[in-house]
């Protein structure tokens, strides 16, 4: 895993030149996703939004109420091509006669897709999901491009590959500081902080490599809603405060009044957070800014799984749980 993470940038430089099959025209992508997969929909729907396109992700059954009246291209990715929810909302579209993009190793959305002639972009197989990141979403932002709802991501991409790189490096200071963040993290489950905008996404694919790569109870939570709700509970029992520990993910446009509130937010848990850390974007673009906080985020993972002994890369549960399913369909 740790060199799968040190290859997200190779991943998105590849999908910055991939070629494209012949792409409908789009008003607007519904993304249809679960997990490693989907979160690429969460990510693209950050950068569309920057550029005023409407593209939106959809994590479970069926499609959302509104896809029959507003008839949106929907992209389906999943890695395996197997999973269940993707798979019912790509036989909802169908049934809309809707047009269908997939995105694949194959599985069962590979032959549906090949059925139908819906265009299909195959990614290299032989990873976790969670670990073809940088294949998912820089072709997920391709076919977006293609579908002329965003300009090329392609110098985006770039931008990303070479600052991911620069922070993946074997030795270098992003590994470095991964290791003291899981150090400090290493007795905690983790809350992730992020805000509205671009770094939401980002705090839940922290949270969740937290879970898959380092076996650990981890969530998220984002800017300002947290200040509505979350910082009352952390007047709780200091025993439990004890084994928690914030990170904050920040962004130069996080804006004025949001990072008043991390400001603020910080001050009036001081004393009952144990434990509160701080990671900041860095490159230009949007893509690069998320992917440069995403980096770190799989970084710390595998460090956390690492420092404990833990093999990072199967995920039982999820497996298990899939077959349980499965035998009961
Ligand atoms: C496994 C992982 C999971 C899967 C999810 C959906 O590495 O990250 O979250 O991504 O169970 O499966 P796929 O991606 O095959 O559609």
């Amino acid at each position: 895993m740790r060199s799968l993470v040190s290859g997200l940038g190779s991943q998105l430089r590849s999908a910055a030149s991939i070629a494209l099959p012949a792409l409908p025209d789009a008003n607007e992508l519904l993304i249809l996703g679960m997990g490693g997969s989907g979160i690429s929909g969460d990510y693209l729907a950050q950068i569309a939004s920057a550029h005023g396109a409407r593209i939106s992700g959809h994590k479970s059954y069926g499609l959302p109420g509104w896809a029959g009246t507003r008839r949106p291209v929907v992209l389906a990715i999943s890695y395996s091509g197997n999973t269940e929810e993707t798979l019912s909302g790509v036989e909802a579209a169908r049934g809309l006669d809707l047009a269908v993009v997939a995105v694949t190793t194959g599985g069962a959305l590979g032959e549906v897709a090949s059925t139908e002639g819906w265009p299909v972009v195959n990614v290299p197989g032989g990873l976790q999901p969670r670990a073809a990141l940088g294949h998912l979403l820089g072709t997920a932002a391709m076919i977006a491009a293609g579908s002329g709802l965003i300009p090329s991501p392609a110098p985006d991409l770039e931008e990303a590959a070479d600052l991911v790189d620069s922070l993946t490096e074997a030795d270098g200071a992003g590994w470095a500081l991964a290791s003291d963040l899981a150090a400090d993290l290493s007795t905690r489950a983790v809350i992730v902080y992020g805000s509205t905008g671009l770094t939401a996404p980002v705090a839940q694919r922290w949270k969740a490599q937290i879970n898959e790569n380092a076996k650990r109870p981890a969530w998220f939570s984002v800017f300002p809603e947290l200040d509505h709700n979350e910082i009352v509970g952390w007047a709780a029992d200091p025993g439990v405060n004890r084994r928690l520990g914030i990170v904050t993910l920040t962004d130069r446009d996080d804006g004025a009044r949001v990072s008043s509130r991390m400001r603020i937010t910080r001050e009036v848990t001081a004393g009952d957070v144990d434990w509160i850390g701080e990671v900041r974007s860095q490159g230009e673009s949007p893509l690069a800014r998320m992917l440069s906080l995403t980096a770190v985020g799989d970084m710390v993972s595998v460090a956390l799984a690492e420092a404990s002994g833990i093999d990072p890369m199967p995920v039982a549960p999820i497996e298990d749980l899939k077959n349980r399913l499965r035998e009961e369909s």
